[in-house]
């Protein structure tokens, strides 16, 4: 018997599990909100949320999530950001990281209860091992495999949306809201680019697919074919597109610490 949710590991290691927030703030028959507040360096008792749900977060936001199977991840999400979580994930906790209080409102929506053989794992959240094996029978139970979903973008069905840096378009491939990782592809109109020098909150990678892109300061320019990467906190640009220029764009999590100043919105910067 798998345990994808890892009931039966909090069970063995004796943990009690508690709420999925500190308390409820509304309750109806279609929602239940509770606050989640967690103070610097403090945790939230180990949980599992039997609704799907959304987050808001109010202040604070930069956290570590934990699974009852020892997996860590860290959060962004900063005062205004919002998750949606679509499927049962194992037992976890949350954990302040920062310096900061960390408040937010959980929303689960009652009209669905999951029931741990029968629910479905989250969308882009990869399934935890279990207990079984490496050699042994598939670990995920029938109902965990049909969690996986093939999906298929024919990229030239997606307009281009604007970003609010002039010359600078978008199509969104795939996104985790709770991580901020991203897959897009990116295209600057010849003489566009990022017209400040910064740096990332977590790597990004590139890869060329049209076009002539430099890097000012250094040279670096990417061409049709070339991959480039860019570690986490390396500064760098700006930037320009001598050529119009596509690129199929990857952060392994949040874009910007901050909002750069050449975008207006919010969700430009994501
Ligand atoms: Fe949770
Ligand atoms: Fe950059």
């Amino acid at each position: 018997m798998s345990d994808v949710h890892g009931l039966k590991k909090a069970k063995e290691l004796g943990i009690r599990l508690g709420e999925v927030g500190g308390r409820i703030v509304l309750e109806n028959e279609h929602v239940r909100i509770w606050e989640v507040k967690v103070e610097p360096g403090e945790s939230i008792d180990f949980h599992i949320h039997y609704h799907p749900y959304a987050v808001v977060s109010i202040e604070g936001g930069e956290n570590e999530v934990e699974t009852i199977f020892g997996d860590t991840r860290a959060t962004f999400e900063p005062a205004g950001a919002t998750v949606f979580i679509d499927g049962m994930r194992p037992v976890h906790r949350l954990t302040n990281k920062s310096d900061v209080t960390y408040l937010s409102r959980l929303i689960e929506l009652k009209h669905i209860t999951w029931t741990p053989e029968e629910a479905p794992l989250p969308t882009a959240e990869t399934p935890k091992p279990t207990e079984t094996p490496a050699a042994a029978a598939p670990a995920l139970s029938a109902d965990a495999m049909a969690a996986f979903k093939e999906i298929l973008i024919q990229t030239g069905d997606l307009d281009w949306a604007a970003k609010s840096l002039a010359g600078l378009s978008q199509k969104m491939l795939w996104r985790n809201e709770e991580t901020g990782a991203s897959i897009g592809l990116v295209r600057f109109e010849k003489g566009a680019g990022v017209p400040e020098a910064h740096a990332h909150a977590s790597n990004q990678f590139m890869f060329c697919l049209e076009g002539k892109y430099r890097y000012i300061p250094t040279g670096t320019t990417l061409t049709p074919g070339c991959f480039y990467w860019n570690p986490k906190g390396s500064v760098h640009g700006p930037t320009i597109a001598e050529e119009t220029s596509i690129l199929l764009e990857i952060y392994d999590g949040p874009h910007y610490p901050v909002r750069p100043s050449w975008y207006t919105n919010d969700e430009d910067a994501h």
